[in-house]
């Protein structure tokens, strides 16, 4: 840059250089939306387990605090991978921060560029962007639960959680903007990265809407009927909420053995009880 340029103001090369920061921090958006989208697919079949069998969603809860390979269930093992969790979903909610409207005359803006467009992708990305922010709310008061009491994992922990401790109203809230915003967010992604897309661009346009569709309506389906069977257990265990679920105990219950007081009594409830 010669002196004339300097004393009129005018950039210099290097710092008119494009940087590559938003490509990169876009990048970084759409990887931690991709793996918690993944999460989110795996974790929706493990809590919906308890469709299976009690016994069934008790193993896979046990399986994840290391019971298959150490000497006993160690349930912080869970809460280090709710850690984990919580740093991609703060580093995915922080990173969409910086799409959305700043102030009161960047949200008119927005809403008059809709309302004109009346482009459905647009209206998605508003969908998207109130059920993040819903997000932020929802999702945090369940993370904390799962780390902070990691052990009350289980059957009746869970069933008690979402009926007795009136959590069902949150996993319903919670349920819709997940689905909704991980359907629109996986359909936003394979647009942008061209995934699944064809030679056609409409029609691979509109088989993604009808993927996405199906995405949203099947794991909206799944956690309805699983946060019923939740509450039914709830429901039917209300007048023990707190007490444990242990397998041999309900496996007696059923053959009709149990004896209140007894061993298995004694098992059912916490250390220091
Ligand atoms: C490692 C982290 C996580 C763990 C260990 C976990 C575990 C669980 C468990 C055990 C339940 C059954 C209910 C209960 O026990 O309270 C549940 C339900 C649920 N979780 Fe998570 N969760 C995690 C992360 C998330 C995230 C990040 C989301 C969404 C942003 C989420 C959304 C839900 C929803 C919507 C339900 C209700 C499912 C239904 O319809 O029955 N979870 N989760």
């Amino acid at each position: 840059m010669n002196a004339a340029d300097a004393a009129r103001g005018v950039p210099s090369r290097s710092r008119l250089r494009a940087s590559r920061w938003p490509a990169r921090l876009d990048l970084l958006q759409s990887l931690s939306g991709l793996l918690l989208a993944l999460f989110l697919i795996a974790h929706m079949f493990f809590v919906s387990s308890i469709l299976v069998s009690q016994q069934a969603f008790y193993t896979i809860a046990r399986f994840f605090e290391g019971a298959a390979f150490l000497a006993e269930p160690r349930p912080w093992i869970v809460s280090c991978v709710v850690g984990v969790v919580m740093a991609l979903f703060m580093l995915h909610a922080w990173l969409a921060l910086r799409k959305f409207p700043a102030s009161f005359r960047q949200y008119r803006i927005f809403i008059e560029h809709k309302e004109q467009l009346r482009h459905s992708d647009t209206g998605l990305w508003w969908v998207q962007l109130w059920t993040g922010f819903a997000l932020f709310f929802l999702a945090s008061v369940h993370l904390f639960g799962m780390l902070t009491q990691p052990e009350l994992i289980g059957p009746y922990e869970s069933a008690d959680r979402i009926w007795t401790g009136n959590m069902w109203p949150i996993y319903l809230l919670l349920l819709f903007a997940v689905e909704i915003h991980g359907g629109i967010g996986l359909y936003r992604l394979a647009l942008k990265w061209g995934w699944l897309q064809g030679a056609d661009p409409l029609a691979g346009r509109r088989r993604l809407r009808i993927a996405r569709t199906c995405f949203s309506l099947f794991f909206l389906g799944l956690g309805l009927v699983t946060l019923l069977a939740y509450v039914q257990l709830g429901i039917a265990h209300a007048d023990r909420a707190g007490e444990r679920y242990v397998p041999h105990k309900a496996a007696s219950r059923l053959a009709g053995h149990e004896r209140p007081g007894g061993l298995e009594f004694a098992l059912s409830r916490r250390p220091g009880e």
